[in-house]
């Protein structure tokens, strides 16, 4: 195995996803997540873009764990609330999580929007920082429209009432391995995985 990578998670499927792309391209590094790090703090994303949370987790990561450390930073802009939700997208209903509540939230704003008008992006940014101070960041875009009701069981968050550009499905429709190949955080990961090969692979 290579040199040592910390994916600013603690959810396993976005440490599993990494994983897969990092292997994909051939890179090799050993990838873990934060669950080897109870003692980190909470990190509070308090940036205005993408970018920013994405460099704020990753910078902490890197600073507490002395490692090289990956952290992505997602949401849903809808062209009709002029890029919002945005980095609000968590915690659009006011409870940070409530996949549901978020989702109803914006169908309820959306309601007399018609369908030339519902055009959205779910949004990624992901940060390289090493404990050296260097920082890079590579974001990932995935254009579509939103539904007027939710539909699937698939994926989370916005997922059920998300189309993307040129499919009939919503995201929740998809399988994970069909999300995956063209999702916003599968494109910022995959263009991460050079820039990674190029300062961690030897
Ligand atoms: P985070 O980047 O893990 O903080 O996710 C931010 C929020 O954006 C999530 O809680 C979801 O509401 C939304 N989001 C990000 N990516 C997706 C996606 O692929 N599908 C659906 N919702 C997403």
């Amino acid at each position: 195995m290579g040199n040592k990578l910390i994916v600013a998670t603690r959810n396993p499927d976005k440490l599993i996803e990494l994983r897969r792309i990092l292997e994909a391209g051939r890179v090799p590094v050993d990838v873990g997540d934060l669950s080897e790090f109870p003692d980190l703090p909470e990190i509070a994303e308090t940036g205005l873009t993408f970018t920013e949370n994405a460099l704020i987790k990753a910078r902490a990561v890197a600073a507490f764990t002395g490692l090289p450390a990956v952290a992505d930073d997602s949401g849903l802009c809808a062209d009709a609330l002029n890029g919002m939700p945005g980095v609000l997208s968590a915690r659009w209903s006011g409870r940070h999580g409530d996949d549901g509540a978020n989702l109803q939230l914006v169908l309820g704003q959306l309601a007399d929007v018609p369908v030339e008008h519902r055009g959205a992006q779910f949004a990624c940014a992901a940060a390289l920082v090493l404990p050296s101070g260097a920082e890079h960041v590579t974001e990932g875009l995935l254009g579509g429209t939103l539904t007027t009701a939710p539909r699937g069981t698939n994926g989370f968050g916005y997922d059920p009432i998300f189309v993307p550009e040129g499919a009939q499905l919503t995201t929740a429709e998809m399988s994970p391995a069909d999300k995956d190949k063209i999702s916003h955080r599968g494109r910022a990961f995959r263009a991460l995985a050079p820039i990674i090969a190029a300062l961690l692979g030897s």
